[in-house]
Formats: C-alpha cells, structure tokens, sequence
C-alpha cells in the first residue's frame, strides 16, 4: 500500500513513522508513506497558503489553490482521496478493515480554522477521529495510518487482529504475563491450565462481560 499525506506540517510525523511497527512495516515495504507539504504547491510569490475568510469571522482559511494541485499531483486511478475534519463520518475499526484494502490512500490534513469549501469536492471521504476539535488533521492522519498499516498482510501476526477490540463486536479479553502473583493479585487459574478449550471459553466470557459492562451499544450491533 502506498499512503501520501499532505500537510503543512510534515515533521510532526517524524516520530511516529520513525519507531515500531510503522518503521518496521516501512522497511519491509509492506507500506510507503510519503509526506508532502502543502506549501510547496502555493504558486503565490510567497508561498502563502491560506487568506482570511470572506465575510468575516475569526482565523485564516486555507486556500484551495494549494491543497487542490497536492491531490492531483498525488491521484493515481486507483487513489482513495480521504479528508482529515470533525465534520467527517466517525471513524471506526471496520473503517481500517475497508482502507486496509486500498492500494493507495492520499490524505489530506487541513490547519487553522479550516479549508475552503470547495476543497471537499475534490475528496472521495471524509473521516473524523472523533466528537472533538483538533488544531489539525495530523493527528488523526496518524491514527489511520497507524490503524490502517497493522492491518496490512504480514505486519502483525494475523491472529492479533482476530483478539482485537471490536473485532466481532467486542472488546478485547484481559491478558497476563508474569509474575503468577503480583501484589496479591493472581493470574486467573485457567490461563495456567493448559486446557486450550477452557481457556478459549473462558477468553469469550469475559469478552462478553467487559462489553456488557463498558460498552453495550457494541453487544446491540453485534
Ligand atoms: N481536524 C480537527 N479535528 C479533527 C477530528 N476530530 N477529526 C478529524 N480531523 C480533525
């Protein structure tokens, strides 16, 4: 897969793309990421990218001029062209599961107070991370890169991605490594069994429970 971000601010994803899984995904060329700044597209004398706002109102807009000519140089036709606003569709797992099978994801962070609105015609999606305002898009481009690459074929074992939360509606089983006793509190008994049905059952229940008590709108889908 191949994921071309634009931004104006590329180095904020330094870190991130730099460390763990993403890196290693990376290396391996199950994913390339290309980062792009927004400002290298202003054809203004002075590389400005954004303009007050007509009619008024607080804070800049970011012009379409720039943003528009960052997509077309991207856009291949197989290119999903997805937007980063909290006026988008919330994201969710089954979200990653859909784009994880694209072949090439452009997304596009906006800054500021907003984007000209005629940016959005020029997009196929729009996606918000969540009920929430953020200075950017940055962030939560990461959070789809993130959630996107570990679901790319060889990244991660498979088997993760069937225990994840959501997966089937639920949210994920409680996990133990060692020490057996930790300030008095135990690792659960049937974990220490070896019996892989007892512990495959017992793995369900206490999915089932968790949801019920944490999250029941899950259990409803579901
Ligand atoms: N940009 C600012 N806030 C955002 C959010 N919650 N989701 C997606 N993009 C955003």
């Amino acid at each position: 897969m191949k994921i071309d971000i634009l931004t104006l601010f590329p180095d904020m994803f330094e870190g991130i793309l730099k460390e763990s899984i993403l890196a290693r995904a990376q290396a391996s060329s199950k994913v390339e990421i290309q980062l792009h700044n927004i400002r290298d597209f202003s054809l203004d004398p002075h590389k400005k990218v954004d303009d007050y706002g007509f009619g008024g109102g607080a804070g800049m807009v970011l012009m379409p001029q720039p943003i528009y000519d960052a997509i077309e140089a991207c856009r291949t036709e197989h290119s999903k062209v997805i937007l980063l606003t909290p006026q988008g569709v919330p994201y969710q797992q089954k979200h990653a599961y859909e784009l994880a099978k694209e072949s090439h994801l452009i997304l596009v962070c906006g800054h500021y107070e907003g984007f000209d609105e005629r940016i959005r015609s020029f997009v196929d999606e729009e996606i918000s991370i969540g009920d929430y305002v953020l200075t950017g898009g940055e962030i939560p481009a990461m959070v789809l890169v993130d959630s996107v690459t570990r679901l790319l074929s060889g990244v991660i074992e498979e088997e993760s991605h069937v225990q994840d939360s959501f997966h089937d509606h639920l949210l994920d089983y409680p996990v133990y490594t060692k020490p057996v006793d930790f300030h008095g509190m135990k690792v659960p008994e049937v974990l220490l069994s070896g019996h892989h049905e007892n512990i495959r059952k017992w793995r369900l229940e206490q999915q089932i429970a968790k949801t019920k008590e944490r999250r029941p709108d899950l259990l409803e889908e579901r």
